[in-house]
């Protein structure tokens, strides 16, 4: 008979920089699910890759002076190293580099476009000069670009558009009729009425303003931009619309596709519809899990607040980290990642509660029957308990593992060996060990033990893999088996039992948070040093005599209504009296600015920002979290030349 299937994927994270513990959560996360179904007997694929495309990775390549290809290749490398050390198990890792997902891609973007599923349009936006940017209305924050807070120009772009909006009332049907597609639940409501109910709009699908993509097929002005690129990937990793797509008759539709909640949009509204278009079957699953939070936020390269999976991988093993994320991230809710939290689950749940168990039973067996127990046995109180206990648990992991509740299914594994330490207490094993008439009774206490030792072992197998192994080979146990988890009484009485060193040592709390504090501190300052350095592409004496710079009085200034950033200042050149909108509202109040010398850029194109008129900008300088307006140094009069 065939084997059931089961395909997982992960999103495909962007190369810009090193990954880190957020992306290592739902990386591990998928490995926890890729490696339970394997042991349930799934034949399972698990993808994983990277989404290598795209005007930011192309930027940051040429700000390190190499080719995106270059770029990409670097960082693929180091993305690759932190997956075999976190022992991720997966069976493809896909590039969109890849030639066969290019030329896969322009198939599919072709096969829209005769479908009349895609069609050319004009992309109407606010452009960010700096940032090469475009944005809706919407993204503008306080009528300036969201990046960089600077003004916008209200700018036309040609651009191939999906029709997403064909297909509104079908996803509504899917969301709404099939709970089961998107999880948790909670993810269904915030889609249904942010985004599908209001109204989807055709979705913009090619860009002209940058060249790192994909060419589309029949334009050449045109790259693929972003979600049919990125998106597509779950199905050319597994041939499609390739001369090879075995793995795609056999693995599609996905079981599950899991991500963060910030891009469960795309994945249960956008998807969905590129697939109804392509007459593709839709996953079975979209399920958007929380946020590792750092400091409050979500971890970012930008803010310097990113933690890194390879060096605490180092300090305190692979499997202490996997435990500890799949431990600490309720279902479907953020949580917080600190350091004192890492270090006191290590403690507590690693090598208190688990190691101790693991550690007491393997010597007692050593100590007091040489490493092989005796077949005698005698039963005695305790045992049932105990023993309902370990036949039941399985049965409650598994429930809790199909619906990506690894919390709990950890929680509940816990359990049971705090019922064990404790069976421990109340059997004394060193008070029977005194008495040559209760040896049997010894045997039964510490048989008991190692069975649920064993049953421990199968069942963190998915989460903490090599911890499952060596207590498996400490009870002379070569191979796992999950299904014998229901089963008491597996171990064979003459079982050879091993003792050791201990699996999860104690750590030194107030030693190793000083070591970790000074880690992130020498990690952060040097990457600010570097944005600072950031100089611009090199320009002439010519190009710079064009901006007209002008000494300006502030004669009134006021807040604008409505907003938080926005200053609305009356400036006087002397003959000519100007009004500028500027974003400084949170550095200064309006009173400090009146009497001040300003420098102003005197003849950049009006525009209307927040229905107000600013015509022109003044300067200023800004640093982190800092901003001081440039002024003169002493008096001149106004309208003065800034050269
Ligand atoms: O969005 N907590 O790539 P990306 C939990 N290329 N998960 C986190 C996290 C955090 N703090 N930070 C990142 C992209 N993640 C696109 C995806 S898919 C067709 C294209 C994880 O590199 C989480 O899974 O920004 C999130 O959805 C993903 O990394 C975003 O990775
Ligand atoms: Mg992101």
């Amino acid at each position: 008979m065939e084997r059931k299937t089961f395909y997982i994927t992960t999103p495909i994270y962007y190369p810009s920089d090193k990954l880190h513990i957020g992306h290592s959560y739902s990386t591990i996360a998928a490995d926890t699910m890729a490696r339970y179904k394997r042991a349930k007997g799934y034949d399972v694929f698990f993808l994983t890759g990277t989404d290598e495309h795209g005007q930011k990775i192309q930027r940051i390549a040429e700000e390190r002076g190499l080719t995106p290809q270059e770029h990409v290749d670097n960082i693929v490398v180091g993305i690759k190293e932190l997956w075999k050390l976190l022992n991720i198990s997966y069976d493809k890792f896909i590039r969109t580099t890849d030639e066969e997902h290019v030329k896969a891609v322009q198939k599919i973007f072709n096969k829209l476009y005769e479908k009349g599923d895609i069609y050319k349009s004009e992309y109407e936006g606010w452009y960010c000069a700096p940032c090469e940017a475009f944005w809706t209305e919407r993204q503008l924050v306080d009528g300036k670009c969201p990046d960089c807070d600077r003004p916008v120009e209200k700018t036309k772009e040609e651009s191939y558009f999906f029709r997403l909006s064909k297909y509104q009332d079908k996803i509504i049907d899917l969301i709404k009729n099939n709970p089961n597609f998107l999880q948790p639940a909670s993810r269904q409501n915030e889609m249904l009425n942010n985004f599908l109910l209001p109204g989807l709009e055709d979705l913009s699908v090619s860009r002209t303003t940058f060249k790192w993509g994909i060419p589309v097929p029949f334009d050449d002005n045109h790259v693929i931009y972003v979600w049919i690129d990125a998106l597509s990937n779950y199905i050319t990793a597994l041939g499609y619309m390739s001369d090879d797509d075995s793995l795609f008759k056999k693995y599609w539709p996905a079981d599950v596709h899991l991500m963060a909640k910030e891009i469960v949009r795309f994945h249960s509204i956008i998807w969905p519809a590129i697939l109804m278009a392509l007459d593709l079957p839709l996953p079975k699953q979209v399920f958007g899990h929380g946020w590792l939070l750092l400091d409050g936020g979500k971890m970012s390269k930008s803010k310097g607040n990113v933690v890194d999976p390879v060096i605490l991988c180092q300090k305190y093993g692979v499997d202490a980290i996997r435990y500890f994320l799949m431990r600490e991230m309720p279902f479907g809710a953020d949580s917080s990642f600190s350091n004192e939290a890492l270090i006191n689950r290590i403690n507590a749940d690693l090598a208190n509660d688990l190691g101790n168990l693991v550690s007491r039973t393997t010597a007692m067996v050593e100590k007091y029957f040489g490493g092989t127990l005796i077949s005698d046995s005698e039963e005695g109180e305790f045992d049932d308990e105990l023993i309902e206990m370990a036949k039941g648990l399985c049965a409650v992991v598994e429930e809790n593992l199909d619906n990506f509740q690894f919390s709990t299914a950890l929680a509940e594994i816990w359990k049971l060996i705090s019922r064990a330490n404790k069976y421990i207490d109340e059997t004394m094993p060193w008070v029977l060990a005194k008495d040559e008439s209760k040896k049997a009774r010894l045997a039964t206490v510490l048989y008991n033990l190692c069975e649920v030792l064993r049953i421990v072992a199968e069942l963190i197998l998915p989460v903490m893999p090599e911890t499952s192994q060596k207590i498996l080979s400490r009870l002379s146990i070569g191979k796992n088996d999950w299904e014998s988890a229901k089963v008491w009484g597996v171990l064979p009485k003459d079982a050879r039992i091993t003792g050791g060193e201990a699996l999860f040592p104690r750590i030194d709390v107030k030693k190793e948070l000083e070591e970790l504090e000074k880690i992130s501190q020498s990690n952060k300052p040097k990457e600010e040093k570097k944005e600072e350095l950031e100089i611009k592409p090199e320009i002439t004496i010519d190009d710079f005599s064009k901006l007209d710079l002008r000494v300006a009085k502030v004669t009134e200034c006021e807040k604008i209504e409505g907003t938080e950033k926005l200053l609305k200042l009356k400036l006087s050149l002397g003959s000519e009296e100007r009004q500028v909108v500027s974003g400084i509202a949170k550095y200064y109040t309006p009173e400090e600015l009146v009497g001040k010398n300003v420098v102003l850029i005197a003849n950049l194109k009006p525009v209307k920002i927040r229905g107000v008129e600013s015509h022109g900008m003044i300067l200023a300088a800004s640093s982190g979290d800092m901003l001081k307006v440039v002024t003169t140094d002493g008096n001149i009069p106004e309208g003065a030349e800034v050269r």
